[in-house]
């Protein structure tokens, strides 16, 4: 675990207050970043870097950032979303950020602002998460006061403020154009793309949204080079990652570690292995919007290449861990349940099409399935895929397709036998 560096100082009292941040070396990067480069010598670093988002997609930092038009060529006011909406079931890693060292997410902010020359950034956080928007509110106050925020960032001519705004519980809202509709007070659905946010964000401004993390490893690139964070992951997927670790696994959690660490490590090391003396059944590698891989894929590395090569996406990183009393159809049916409940209703196949993946899904699970609704399902998958505003009935459709690869037996065992034979399970 040498390599971890976000988490750090995880765990330590007073992690999350200004004097700790300060005697550990905070605030330096941005010093650095504002004091000594230009605001496009800091886009070229992050790009060379090889930093990939971590809110799900993973695409480049540094490209996303060279998008946003420069001072000169555009005067209107650019700005800075940062997505902590984290709604994505098995997702809980920027949780532990905000919670534990607030600041290290305002230096990434700063950092960023300064990068893109940013008025000012918007934190969006899930509503339900109230004790880390207590800390960022604790730790943003401390940050103005020290003169880390406002007119004169740490004294320089450069301006910068950061808002906090508290979501009410929506999914959706996660997704970076309804997180923007949120923020200017509408009801958030996702935009049509383009126009893209970096031309036209938040109040039509030029605008970049970031996960959490995504930020917090900026403040390391700076601090540490492109040198140490390429030597850190695999070619394409560089740094760490926080791995959050949930379901039949003796020690659920998260753990900083180099992408590209298998699958095995993670559960049977870091995460202790199976509980209950069970066996692995499979696993859903990043998030529930990625398609499960059984357990004779364990030795997969964990990154956005050799994920997508084994059928499925690195995701969030959350790893959702499943023993062998899993019933595979129930399991599927909580999943399609939730982005049933989660989309927002714009778009015809996604409203629709979610519908009848809980509605088939509960069908089969409950005993009551027919042998053609494991083709009918599979159908109603792909025909909602890459259809749509926005990605959530990707999300949906994803996990439908993986399991019935996989556990397309396992769905049939119900039809056949008229009911789940996996009494042992959890509920749903
Ligand atoms: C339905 C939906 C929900 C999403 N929820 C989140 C979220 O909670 N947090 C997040 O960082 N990204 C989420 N995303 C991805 C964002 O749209 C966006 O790609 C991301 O915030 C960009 O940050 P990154 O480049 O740093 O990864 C979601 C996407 C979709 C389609
Ligand atoms: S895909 Fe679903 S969640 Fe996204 S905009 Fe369309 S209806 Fe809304």
């Amino acid at each position: 675990m040498s390599e971890a560096y976000l988490t750090t100082h995880f765990g330590e009292k007073d992690s999350a207050k200004l004097d700790f941040y300060l005697s550990h070396r905070g605030y330096e990067s941005a010093r650095r970043a504002i004091g000594s480069m230009t605001p496009s010598e800091v886009v070229q670093l992050v790009k060379d870097s090889g930093l990939r988002g971590r809110g799900g997609a993973g695409f480049s930092t540094g490209l996303k950032w060279s998008f946003m038009p420069k001072p000169g060529q555009d005067d209107r006011p650019r700005y800075i979303a940062c997505n902590a909406d984290e709604s994505e079931p098995g997702t809980f890693k920027d949780r532990a950020i905000m919670e534990r060292d607030p600041h290290q997410l305002i230096e990434g902010l700063i950092i960023a602002g300064w990068a893109m020359q940013a008025k000012a950034a918007y934190i969006y956080i899930r509503g339900e998460y109230v004790h880390p928007a207590r800390v960022l509110e604790a730790a943003l106050r401390e940050a103005y006061d020290g003169g880390y925020l406002g007119p004169r960032v740490m004294g320089t001519d450069f301006a910068f403020d950061v808002y906090l705004h508290r979501g009410a519980g929506a999914y959706i809202c996660g997704e970076e154009t309804g997180l923007m509709e949120s923020l200017e007070g509408k009801k958030g659905q996702p935009r049509k793309k383009p126009p893209f946010p970096a031309n036209y964000g938040l109040w039509g401004m030029p605008t970049t949204v970031n996960n959490v993390e995504t930020f917090c490893h900026v403040v390391h690139v700076v601090d540490r080079g492109i040198d140490w964070f390429r030597g850190i992951g695999t070619e394409k997927s560089t740094g760490t990652t926080l791995f959050g670790v949930s379901g039949h696994v003796v020690r659920p959690g998260y753990f900083e570690l180099p992408l590209g660490t298998t699958a095995r490590e993670i559960i049977f090391e870091h995460a202790g292995g199976i509980a209950n003396g069970r066996q692995l059944k499979g696993f859903i590698p990043g998030g529930s919007s990625t398609k499960p891989l059984p357990a004779s894929a364990v030795d997969v590395r964990m990154d956005h290449d050799s994920l997508a090569a084994a059928g499925s996406a690195l995701g969030t990183a959350g790893l959702i861990v499943m023993d062998d009393t899993t019933c595979m159809v129930r399991a599927s049916k909580v999943i399609a349940h939730f982005y049933r409940d989660e989309s927002c209703g714009q778009c015809t196949q996604c409203r629709e099409g979610t519908a009848w993946l809980d509605k088939l899904i509960g069908r089969i699970e409950a005993g009551a399935g027919r042998m053609e609704d494991l083709d009918l399902l599979l159908d109603v998958a792909n025909s909602i895929e890459g259809v749509t505003i926005c990605a959530l009935s990707d999300a949906a459709a994803w996990p439908v397709q993986g399991v019935l690869k996989h556990w397309r037996d396992e769905f049939a065992r119900h039809v056949k036998e008229g009911k789940c034979p996996f009494p042992e399970s959890f509920e749903v």
